[in-house]
């Protein structure tokens, strides 16, 4: 009986460590750790989201590459991104399972750019 009390202290090291190491496996970085000064008042379609979502998105979510759409998803242009702004939310900036696998991640000032976008009312230019 007097082990286990000690291995309980052990068991609950090795919990901690592997929350630790858990929490820190997901995403690359918190995506909320931003300069407030990288980020603009005024953030537009055509000069801060398109270009961002060209990078990181549209290989795949568009109706000519060889995903065309890739699970039925366009997002080449202001109207669709626009319209399917709540899931590409929930995709790339709360679930971070966009864009999938290794692809090229969102860095946290990008996140706090398509949220500025939100919050201005979805300008296109
Ligand atoms: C390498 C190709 C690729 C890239 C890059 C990519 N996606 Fe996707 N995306 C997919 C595929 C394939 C699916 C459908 C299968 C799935 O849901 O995993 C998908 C699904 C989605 C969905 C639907 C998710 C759901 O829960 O149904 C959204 C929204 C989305 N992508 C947004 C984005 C956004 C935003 C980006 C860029 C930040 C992005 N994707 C980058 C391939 C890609």
């Amino acid at each position: 009986m007097s082990q286990i009390p000690s291995n309980a202290t052990e068991f609950c090291a090795a919990m901690v460590a592997a929350l630790l190491l858990a929490g820190c496996g997901l995403g690359d970085e918190a995506l909320e750790d931003v300069d407030p000064g990288a980020v603009p008042q005024r953030v537009t379609y055509e000069a801060h989201v398109q270009p961002r979502l060209e990078y990181y998105c549209v290989a795949c979510h568009n109706p000519h590459g060889s995903l065309g759409n890739a699970g039925g998803w366009n997002l080449s242009s202001y109207r669709l991104v626009k319209a399917s702004f709540a899931s590409l939310e929930q995709a790339a900036l709360v679930k971070q399972i966009m864009p999938p696998g290794g692809a090229r991640r969102l860095t946290a000032e990008d996140a706090a750019i398509l949220r500025q976008w939100k919050r201005g009312g979805f300008l296109q230019r």
